[in-house]
């Protein structure tokens, strides 16, 4: 049953982890005064300007915007979830984590990985896919195998970099090999299979070419074997055979090709998904390297959301034929709800008879690009599969179009996307669009406030302004970043009931946060993020964090702007009791010490106008 990491034990885990160690033996940093440098693993650029800064356990680039805490880094580095991020800060910290049992949450963070119990089969498969390609440099039967890599084109080089291997004829070549390890482990990796009269074991993979699969850490999770034309175990089994799941293998999860292209380029501009495994070989080997296969099974949700990670478009590039279509539309099915922000996905059909590694040897890298630049976008391929399938002619046809596309389209999330389908499909059926779209909301923090109230400060703090426009930062929004960026000004606040009865957007957020940071002096910026995470009105911390001047070091003037944002906190509870009191007066529902206080606070609002 699904596990959850407790909230304590990852506040716990990023103070007792330095993120400069934990980006640093990934990607080199260098010191520069009291922070660290480099050039951005995330974008190119030529003079560095990510930087890493130890007093916050925050990683910030000025060029493309990325940031985060030691967390962040590794989801998006070795690109894991993050349940995998916080197994691995804990690994590397000599932690165990204390799972406690829930039942079946919603949320990704309560489904732990599996892949903590298949630790030990990481290193049978390594010895495994080690042996095999060293069978390829030097088995002696090894030259029927070289023979029919160099028909197909493959290059020494490229068969080191995808560790090409061989599994000669026999049914224990292997067993004798990895003799240190036990049958029923090499069992366990997929890599033998009992013999149930015999009760024996013999090699899964025999007289085949290996493709070893490795996860996007670089780690071999399972093999592909196929079989060698004219060889005499190849007039019976399929042409490719597979490692069946195992403990680290889950053919959903993994693609092929990915860790290879990662090795190239950490995040792509696109990444395009074929069908087999020699399509990833050809594309690589003619300079194509954003290119991954799925291991025989359709496009998941999981491969997408892994792909979504590193690049905002995926191109499919499949057959033209019928099984490449259904494929196809599997995808799409699959990837909808992902749809949003700039992602793209496309579709690119194959001539009939052709695939990739056929269509490159035959015309170039450039012509395949060129196609791959001519893709199907997702809204025309969603359209003429669906009306494909009705006679738009007929009423009937278009309302039969409305119940095909409509669950699909409410799998979207709200936005460009989803907007412009509905109305195709308004147009297309003669009927008003699914359902009326509410504002699109940024999903940027101040838009979220905006519910709370419509009243909303300007930057001078005049009260009860208000403007459709993109405002300045409002003072809440001013204030949290500066606690972010300084949590010890928290303790600052004395007034913290009284803060919360003002009615502006954000300000629960803002009073809760104060209230956190003034029992917990001493977090850092990345505890803070990491413990708000999950929180609704928190997860934005982050990217308030990171919008604002987030390397503003300099005490002082953190501190000057920080007494400016209360004494403007202070003359909003001041106009919002002026206006309460004002409105009892009105309706004549005042008291005599109210009415002193009226006049108090009258005097106080003149005075501080004054000082102006
Ligand atoms: P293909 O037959 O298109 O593979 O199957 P390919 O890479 O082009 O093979 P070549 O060019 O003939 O060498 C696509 C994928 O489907 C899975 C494999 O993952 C393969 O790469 N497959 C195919 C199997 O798992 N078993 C099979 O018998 C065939
Ligand atoms: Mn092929």
């Amino acid at each position: 049953m699904p596990d959850r990491i407790p909230r304590e034990f990852i506040d716990g885990l990023i103070s007792r982890v330095d993120i400069v160690d934990i980006i640093d033996s990934r990607y080199p940093l260098k010191k520069s005064g009291s922070e660290f440098k480099a050039c951005c693993p995330f974008h190119n650029e030529k003079t560095p300007s990510f930087h890493v800064i130890p007093v916050k356990q925050f990683y910030h680039c000025f060029g493309c915007g990325a940031n985060g805490t030691a967390i962040d880094f590794l989801m998006r580095y070795d690109n894991l979830g993050f349940v995998e991020a916080v197994e691995e800060l804990a690994r590397t910290a000599g932690l165990v984590i204390p799972y406690v049992a829930s039942e079946g949450g919603t949320q990704q963070r309560v489904s732990p990985s599996k892949r903590s119990e298949g630790e030990s089969l990481y290193p049978i498969m390594e010895a495994a896919s080690n042996f095999y390609q060293q069978a390829l440099r030097q088995h002696q039967q090894a030259q029927r195998a070289i023979h029919y890599l160099k028909t197909r084109g493959v290059s020494g080089e490229i068969a080191k970099t995808f560790a090409l291997g061989f599994a000669p004829d026999g049914w224990n070549n292997l067993t004798q090999a990895l003799a240190k390890y036990s049958v029923q482990e090499l069992s366990a990796a997929g890599l033998v299979k009992e013999n149930s009269e015999k009760r024996s074991y013999y090699d899964r993979f025999r007289d085949r070419i290996i493709f070893p699969i490795r996860d996007p850490r670089g780690r071999v999770v399972a093999l592909g074997g196929r079989e060698i034309p004219g060889s005499a175990a190849s007039s019976h089994g399929a042409k490719y055979l597979n490692s069946p799941e195992t403990a680290i293998f889950h053919k959903g999860d993994e693609l092929y090709g990915l860790f290879e292209a990662r090795q190239q380029q950490r995040e792509m501009a696109r990444v395009i998904v074929v069908e087999g495994y020699m399509d990833v070989v050809s594309l690589f080997q003619y300079g194509i390297h954003n290119v991954v296969a799925t291991l025989g099974t359709s496009v998941t949700r999981s491969h997408l959301t892994k792909l979504f990670r590193m690049t905002p478009e995926i191109v499919f590039c499949f057959d033209g034929d019928r099984a490449g279509k259904d494929a196809a539309w599997r995808g799409l099915e699959n990837g909808l709800e992902l749809m949003r922000g700039n992602r793209t996905l496309k579709f690119l059909f194959l001539p009939d008879g052709e695939d990739p590694d056929t269509l490159i040897r035959k015309g170039g890298t450039e012509a395949f690009l060129q196609r791959v630049e001519e893709a199907e976008t997702l809204s025309h391929y969603f359209f003429e599969k669906l009306t494909s399938q009705v006679d738009l002619r007929q009423l009937d046809g278009q309302a039969r179009l409305l119940e095909l596309a409509t669950p699909l389209l409410q799998k979207i999330p709200q936005g460009a996307l989803r907007q412009l389908l509905s109305q195709r499909l308004a147009a297309m059926t003669n009927s008003h669009p699914i359902q009326p779209l509410p504002a699109e909301s940024a999903g940027q923090p101040p838009a979220k406030y905006g519910k709370a109230s419509g009243r909303r400060p300007h930057q001078g703090g005049r009260y009860g302004a208000t403007s459709k426009q993109r405002e300045p930062p409002s003072l809440v929004r001013r204030v949290i970043s500066l606690l972010l960026q300084q949590p010890s000004l928290a303790s600052e606040f004395e007034k913290l009931p009284q803060l919360s009865t003002l009615q502006l957007p954000g300000i629960t957020l803002l009073v809760r946060l104060i209230d956190y940071l003034q029992q917990q002096p001493e977090v850092t910026l990345a505890t803070i993020i990491e413990h708000w995470r999950e929180d609704e009105e928190g997860r934005h911390l982050q990217s308030i964090a990171a919008i604002e001047s987030l390397l503003q070091d300099d005490a002082e003037a953190l501190k000057k702007e920080f007494v400016g944002a209360m004494m403007e906190l202070d003359n909003l509870l001041l106009t919002q009791e002026h206006d309460q009191l004002l409105q009892r007066y009105q309706n004549g529902q005042i008291t005599l010490d109210e009415k002193d206080r009226y006049r108090q606070v009258v005097e106080m609002l003149r005075k501080k106008r004054e000082k102006h």
